[in-house]
């Protein structure tokens, strides 16, 4: 049984079932909004800018991103995956984050310094002294989680609706879930893919799982596709184009809260920030604003792990899971395979 229905409890669930075809995999999530964080995300696979080359969480990053194409063609994902490609911008003047930022990039063998009229051309609406690009792609991933639902289903993985409130042990082992509705569903194998909420989830488990939510809000505007070519990914904004759909500008960083609200005065500033590298995106109108909730455990790096005797947990995804989501679910099937 896999607790939770984003991008990595589906993940999980899918290479599970491919393959254990024989066992029968169930998936439950909230009744409401299921995998509000995965369907929130701007679908950015952006290993290149958000990690040093040397971390564990880049090598990490990488596979995934190098798995993405062969992932999608394993479970017959449609979604369209964009390659186009990364910019990190260095602004003029005094701006040293975006220049540390650019120059943490830098250290990949794969990156290349774009200026003058080759960046005009490549990026015409982007305005800066330089930018850096790298490899990246980029999904929809509203359109991916409804793909993935889809493929569990046809893979004969089946929804229950509603929280794990309890769990039944029998020393070591997990035996059973209850639903908040009472549904108690047996189990050989318990997942908790719960993502920010992972933390009531361990305590439920009797383990430690110190995953907070970090809220992240962002903005869309209107723009033809083409407006921009790539994803400019700088050290306080980004802007991710996501076709038919405009523009995607985020994101704050709000620790430790589940506070749904999604203000106007913050899409006013996210643009602002983005208008630094972007001047004509203030005047594109307004498409839409959502928010999710990150699940970030104190490293900052996710836990795929077990930690119990059929426990096994994969959460603390963080900026990532959409990045992270395929490489987790062949380590999560492989740490199955080990003890099967
Ligand atoms: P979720 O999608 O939150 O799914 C967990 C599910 O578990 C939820 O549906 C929840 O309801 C359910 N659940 C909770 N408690 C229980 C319970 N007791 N029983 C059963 N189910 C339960 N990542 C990228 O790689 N690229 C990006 O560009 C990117 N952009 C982002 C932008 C924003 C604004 C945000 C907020 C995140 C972004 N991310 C991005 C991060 C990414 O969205 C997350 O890392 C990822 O969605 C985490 O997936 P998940 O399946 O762990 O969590
Ligand atoms: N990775 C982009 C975000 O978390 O906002």
């Amino acid at each position: 049984m896999v607790a939770g229905g984003g991008v990595i409890g589906l993940s999980c669930a899918l290479h599970i079932a491919e393959e254990f075809p024989n066992w029968r995999i169930i998936i439950s999530d909230t009744a409401t909004r299921p995998a509000v964080t995965s369907r929130a995300a701007a679908g950015m696979l952006a290993a290149y800018a958000e990690f040093d080359g040397d971390s564990k969480l880049f090598q990490l990053s990488r596979q995934s991103l190098e798995y993405y194409p062969d992932f999608m063609a394993r479970f017959h994902l449609g979604t369209k995956l964009y390659d186009c490609g990364i910019l990190i911008p260095a602004l003029e003047g005094s701006d040293e984050g975006a220049d540390e930022n650019a120059n943490l990039a830098s250290k990949h063998a794969e990156a290349t310094w774009l200026e003058g009229e080759a960046l005009r051309r490549a990026e015409p609406q982007l305005s800066c002294r330089r930018a850096l690009r790298v490899p990246g792609s980029i999904v929809n991933a509203r359109l991916l989680h409804d793909d993935l639902v889809k493929r569990a289903c046809e893979y004969g993985i089946t929804f229950h609706s509603g929280r794990v409130s309890s769990l039944e042990r029998n020393n070591e082992r997990i035996v059973a879930a209850t639903l908040e509705d009472g549904e108690r569903i047996a189990c050989d194998h318990m997942i908790i893919a719960s993502g920010s909420w992972s933390q009531s989830l361990g305590n439920l488990a009797g383990i430690d799982l110190p995953v907070i939510p970090v809220k992240g809000q962002v903005v869309s505007v209107s723009a033809p596709d083409g407006f921009l070519r790539h994803m400019i990914h700088a050290h306080d904004v980004y802007l991710a184009p996501r076709a038919g759909e405009g523009v995607i500008v985020g994101a704050t960083m709000e620790e430790d809260t589940f506070d749904e609200a999604v203000l106007s005065d913050v899409n006013q500033q996210l643009l602002a920030l983005a208008s630094k590298y972007v001047p004509a995106i203030c005047n594109l109108p307004i498409r839409d604003s959502w928010c999710g909730f990150r699940p970030k455990l104190p490293d900052g790096a996710p836990l795929i792990a077990w930690q119990g005797s059929n426990l096994l947990v994969a959460t603390g995804h963080y900026r990532n899971g959409i990045l992270l989501a395929p490489i987790t679910g062949k380590m999560v099937t492989a740490l199955i395979r080990e003890r099967s």
